[in-house]
């Protein structure tokens, strides 16, 4: 088949596959080829794709069922032919894209692997296609949204494609609004306040679930995340559908604020939208800054962390080492209070010189508190111990290194 745009074959996980040549796109060498391409193709995402194959298949052998799966915004399939190829128990594959260029390239893509028997291509506007699947037996176990910035336009259809106890994969590249440089964008689209913080990926996720939970509480429709992470320049979150009104509420009871204080870096999550929220910081009396309504209940379900380790050490994927550090930090973390210090900014704030985030770990342990490294930031700790405490100690380290 031919394209009239320049193309190049591409290797990643167990397939092979045309994809747009991107060098041929850019002139300079700052410009962001995915998006100069007549089809989108990112190779910067191969962590993001590898971890979605990872997640399907913990899924899958948590189910033990063959699965139907949607991928609404392919691009140039990848993502959706990978996930044919590579999981086990994927009975049939629906891969869409609204550009026409798009939906050939994946066609031609899904012969090239030899999957015409269970891959089927469409070319249609994914809420359209995703609504055309919404009666009762023609539900998917598992739709991937994946588009350019945010996926708020898609939940809807996504959920009403989804069924009962199926899975539903959310990633959102749109880092600004969500990490507050565009607030108004923010809760224009997540319906959430963001703040800049020093855990605003964290914040970006709990909006983006937030939005999440809100969306399917409108269709009677619980939602439980199981994986979430932040990586490159998205967040990404997994989560299970429950149907009826019970779960529903059961969902929104996670929803809540995070109020954080400027000046000494208190911060506290309270539960419930409809509570009264304290106006001022209890560790030094500034005015608190509220971020929200987002969702300050569980990140990761532990036995869905634990089946994916067992996957990703199964598989041979190029970002192996990688997933599996990830992993293990979040293996950590799961149990661990709603935000994280960033080291380096205290420091700054408070003017001392920076100890290793090691050593704050230990500190802090040896003092009896949890203390946790984060996958969010490698310079951050998840601790219980109150922001005047974890000041305290971390100038006590301070001076013990310069003494
Ligand atoms: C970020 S790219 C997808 C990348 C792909 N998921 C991957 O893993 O490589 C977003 C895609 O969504 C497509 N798109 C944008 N708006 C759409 C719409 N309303 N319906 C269907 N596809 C759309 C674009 O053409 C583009 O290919
Ligand atoms: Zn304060």
């Amino acid at each position: 088949m031919d394209f009239w745009f320049p193309t190049e074959t591409v290797k990643e996980g167990e397939v092979e596959f045309l994809a747009p040549r991107l060098k041929a796109f850019v002139k300079e060498a700052w410009e962001y080829a995915p998006s100069k391409a007549p089809v989108f193709y990112n190779p910067a995402m191969e962590l993001n794709r590898d971890l979605a194959v990872l997640a399907l298949q913990t899924y899958q052998r948590l189910v033990k069922r063959e699965l139907a799966v949607c991928e609404p915004l392919t691009g140039c399939g990848v993502r959706g032919i990978r996930l044919a190829r590579e999981v086990e128990g994927v009975r049939k594959a629906v891969l869409n894209d609204i550009s026409s260029d798009a939906a050939r390239l994946t066609s031609f893509n899904v012969n090239l692997n030899g999957l015409a028997d269970k891959v089927q291509v469409d070319n249609k506007d994914a809420n359209f296609l995703l609504s055309s699947y919404g009666a009762p037996r023609k539900r998917f176990d598992y739709v991937d949204i994946d588009p350019f910035g945010s996926p708020v336009p898609y939940i809807d259809s996504a959920l009403r494609a989804l069924r009962n106890g199926g899975l539903v994969a959310l990633t959102a590249t749109d880092m600004a609004p969500l990490c507050g440089v565009h607030a108004k964008a923010c809760l224009r689209k997540y319906g959430g306040k963001p703040l800049r913080t020093e855990y605003c990926h964290e914040l970006a996720v709990r909006l983006l679930i937030g939005s999440l939970v809100m969306l399917a509480a409108k269709h009677d429709i619980g939602v439980n995340a199981v994986f979430s992470y932040s990586d490159y320049n998205y967040v990404r979150t997994y989560a299970t559908a429950s149907y009826g009104a019970k779960s529903a509420d059961n969902s929104v009871q996670g929803m809540g604020y995070i109020l954080h204080c400027f000046s000494c870096f208190h911060r506290e999550s309270p539960n419930g939208l409809t509570s009264p929220l304290r106006r001022d910081c209890p560790g030094c009396g500034s005015k608190l800054q509220i971020a929200g309504p987002l969702w300050v209940g569980p990140l990761w379900d532990k036995g869905f962390c634990s089946r994916l380790i067992i996957e990703a050490k199964r598989k041979n994927l190029r970002n192996k080492v990688k997933i599996l550090s990830m992993l293990s930090l979040i293996s950590r973390e799961i149990h661990a209070p709603v935000t994280y210090y960033a080291i380096d900014k205290l420091c700054d704030k408070f003017n001392l010189p920076v100890p290793s985030l090691s050593k704050v770990i230990d500190g802090l342990t040896v003092a009896g508190f949890l203390a946790v490294a984060t996958h969010f930031s490698s310079k951050a700790v998840r601790t219980n111990t109150s922001a005047t405490i974890l000041k305290e100690m971390v100038a006590r380290l301070a001076k013990v290194s310069g003494s």
